[in-house]
């Protein structure tokens, strides 16, 4: 049975302890920030590449139809959602395909609206090819839930407004978009004729009572004018195979989008990578009920314990292992209270800040290791905040 397996990465090339001097100055602290997870990539997959190395021969393959069709099973099982194989292309980095379908879609200096806070490549991929970044903050209600305004967006857009990048799950805000969210989202959009680029890269990882929709499978016009990211990179921690996808189901969009594709050449990718991904998505789901039993214990335990600690907030996330630490009762600086995390509390946690300036006061957590760590990641705060004299 592939049962999860927790893993201490320090020492390892693991970004998340390889970088920890040059992000933090030190060395000494528990790091919770990039989004992977401290849990084995499932058994099978790593014995199914394993066993794709008794073949010597590692050249040039393309992605087989049992991979694709792996992951249309999966869409379709999970999310209802029946995709055509012809929709998906293979993509090394879901970062590169928002890079590549901004150029496809739009000219310099056109707008992009992107939701903040937000996971920062949306901002860094718009500017750097030289879009102008629309950004529309996002919203708290009195329970501390964001939200987008509709109205608010629709006064936003402009005859330059060409694309809406969607992040649903929504890192690091933790939110599952509701259907009727969603609804009023695409329609905006159709109105006004803007291409709907949703990373769903999270769509699996969402928690008991929430229901992941992807907005392309709300109707025909809504998939004709949308394109969505999917893969194995979070559901199975498998982010270092560097493999995921690109759907879209609209010939035309798809012709803009494989013009820009061959320009940059990224090809079909490694052959141990299309292993995985067909393995995670063909036999992974026994490890991925297991993962999400797990996920939902800490998320839980987080939750109990902000409330305890009630200086900190978390609302609790519907999605994604991230939580997002509302610190803002704290009256620190964002420095100050980047400063407080390491140096206090010896935790290497993302600053809110880097998401946007709506992040000011908030703190992201990774809450994808094993109990016992985030426990102590937990105790290590509250012991911090007893110091500065909170109880
Ligand atoms: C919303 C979102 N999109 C994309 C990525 C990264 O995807 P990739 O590694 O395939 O570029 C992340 C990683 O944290 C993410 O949270």
């Amino acid at each position: 049975m592939d049962e999860l397996a927790f893993i201490d990465r320090s020492g390892s090339n693991a970004e998340k302890y390889f970088l920890r001097k040059k992000l933090f100055g030190t060395n000494d602290v528990q790091p919770m920030w990039v989004a992977d997870m401290d849990i084995a990539t499932p058994r099978c997959v790593l014995d199914a590449v394993r066993e794709r190395l008794n073949h010597p021969a590692i050249g040039y393959e393309i992605m087989s139809g049992r991979a694709y069709e792996g992951q249309i099973g999966w869409i379709q099982r999970h999310h209802e959602w029946r995709i055509q194989r012809e929709w998906l292309s293979y993509s090394p980095s879901v970062v590169a395909s928002i890079g590549c379908v901004i150029r496809a879609f739009s000219d310099e200096g056109d707008e992009v609206i992107v939701m903040s806070p937000v996971y920062p490549p949306f901002f860094i991929q718009v500017k750097e090819n030289n879009r102008h970044l629309k950004l529309h903050a996002l919203r708290q209600n009195s329970e501390g839930e964001y939200y987008f305004d509709i109205e608010t967006l629709r006064s936003q857009i402009t005859p330059k407004t060409k694309i809406l990048l969607l992040c649903s799950p929504h890192n690091p805000v933790g939110r599952v978009w509701l259907r009727d969210e969603l609804l009023s989202l695409g329609t905006l959009c159709l109105e006004h004729g803007i291409t709907i680029v949703s990373d769903e890269i999270h769509c699996d990882l969402v928690y008991e009572g929430y229901t992941h929709i992807p907005i392309a499978s709300l109707s025909d016009e809504l998939s004709e004018c949308t394109v969505t990211f999917l893969g194995t990179g979070k559901t199975f921690n498998m982010a270092g195979f560097g493999i995921s996808t690109v759907c879209i189901a609209s010939a035309h969009l798809r012709t803009l989008y494989e013009r820009e594709r061959s320009r940059i050449h990224w090809g079909e990718g490694a052959v141990l990578s299309h292993v995985a991904f067909e393995c995670a998505y063909r036999h992974g789901e026994p490890w991925y009920k297991k993962l999400m039993v797990h996920l939902e214990v800490n998320r839980d335990t987080l939750i109990q314990w902000a409330k305890r600690e009630r200086i900190i907030k978390v609302n609790p996330p519907q999605g994604t292992y991230l939580a997002w630490l509302d610190c803002r009762a704290f009256g620190l600086g964002d420095r100050e209270l980047r400063e407080f995390f390491i140096h206090e509390a010896g935790l290497g946690l993302s600053a809110g800040l880097g998401f946007g300036r709506e992040g000011s006061g908030f703190m992201r957590l990774n809450f994808a290791v094993s109990t016992v760590i985030l426990e102590d990641a937990l105790d290590r705060i509250s012991t911090a905040l007893r110091g500065r004299g909170y109880d």
